[in-house]
């Protein structure tokens, strides 16, 4: 049984309790909810892989309360630092070398010798890793190559009966995942635009490289494409008309004729619609179901700021499936992204 746990003193005790234990509980941040474990503890670090059915050298973000203990187990550099002062409290993950003394779990790093730091702002989120007292790995709390889940029910739709608890924080405000940014080698890479802007960390840093592919590419490499956030029904992006059988994810004023609809923003507002974006799909989802919808045709959402983020989600979405969810492990830097 997965308890559902309250945000308050004696829900958060609980869940801090679990995660003492060495078992899992999915808890809300700014961004999506996380599936958490001691990240010090081997065998729970190992449970989340096996709940989510996660590919073992995916690697895992750690989230810590405050900045000193994130970068205290990574070597930290200028830029880090700076990164850290602008955006912590926040969704920004920062890819690093793992320093030798480094206490938590190498299965966290999937095999790397860097680690992925994260200090989140969601209250209920640090509430839990001060009273916890341990850095907490967490990736988002969905079954592998699955949508997100941003509200506690999505988490318990994804994992119920696998997990000791969700500890219910409220929907995510922002409702895409983190950027994350490796900073483990002299250039600077994207690895994922997420909740802050690219423009936003290049105010900070200067120019950062992009291990994506441009926007306008459809994804193709076979690692990228069986770790996408997939509905169940097809997507179809960049949508200038739709049919009646079609479920429409529309972005300003909806196309007409879609056999149903919903908006990510009426005014199209970029960050709006970036906290609606899992939802829509979830809804889109059940309704193409429910009304024997043959696809989500999505319209076009501007690559820029939040956009980036969104597009990057949405393209994921629209790759064409390959068999069985197998991955490939690419060489070098760890490119692959759920
Ligand atoms: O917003 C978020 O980032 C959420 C919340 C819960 O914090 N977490 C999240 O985790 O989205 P996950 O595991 O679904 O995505 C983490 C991404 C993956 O693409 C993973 O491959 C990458 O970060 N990653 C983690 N550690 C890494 C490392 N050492 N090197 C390169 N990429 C890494
Ligand atoms: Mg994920």
């Amino acid at each position: 049984m997965t308890e559902l746990l309250r945000p308050d003193a004696v829900g958060i005790a609980r869940a801090a309790a679990l995660l003492h234990q060495g078992l899992l509980v999915a808890f809300g941040t700014e961004t999506v909810y996380g599936l958490g474990a001691d990240a010090t503890n081997d065998c729970a670090v190992a449970a989340i892989f096996t709940a989510k059915e996660r590919p073992w050298f995916n690697p895992l973000i750690c989230h810590y309360a405050d900045d000193d203990a994130a970068l205290g187990d990574v070597v930290a550099h200028d830029q880090a630092r700076r990164l850290a002062t602008a955006f912590w409290p926040g969704p920004l993950t920062l890819v690093l070398t793992r320093r030798p003394d480094c206490a938590i779990s190498r299965l966290a790093s999937g095999g790397l010798d860097t680690l992925a730091v994260r200090v989140p702002e969601h209250r209920v989120a640090r509430s839990l890793l001060r009273e916890a007292g341990v850095p907490v790995a967490a990736p988002s709390a969905n079954r592998s190559g699955r949508v997100s889940p941003t509200t506690a029910d999505h988490a318990l739709d994804e994992l119920s009966g696998r997990i000791a608890a969700v500890l219910d924080s409220g929907p995510c405000t922002v409702g895409v995942e983190s950027t994350v940014l490796d900073l483990s080698s002299s250039t600077p890479l994207l690895l994922r635009p997420g909740g802050v802007t690219v423009e936003a960390i290049e105010d900070v840093i200067g120019k950062v490289e992009s291990a994506m592919p441009p926007s306008s590419e459809p994804l193709r490499s076979p690692g990228m494409l069986a770790l996408h956030y997939a509905p169940r029904t097809h997507v179809r992006c960049s949508a200038i008309s739709v049919g009646p059988n079609e479920a429409l994810l529309a972005f300003g004023t909806p196309l007409p004729g879609a056999g149903f609809v919903f908006n990510l923003s009426e005014k199209s507002d970029l960050a709006a619609a970036a906290s609606r974006l899992f939802t829509g799909l979830r809804k889109l989802d059940e309704a193409a179901a429910d009304l024997r919808l043959e696809r989500i045709a999505v319209m076009p959402v501007p690559d820029q700021g939040l956009g980036r983020a969104i597009n990057d989600r949405l393209r994921r979405a629209a790759a064409p499936r390959v068999g069985g969810g197998s991955v490939s492990a690419d060489n070098g830097r760890h490119r692959s992204l759920e």
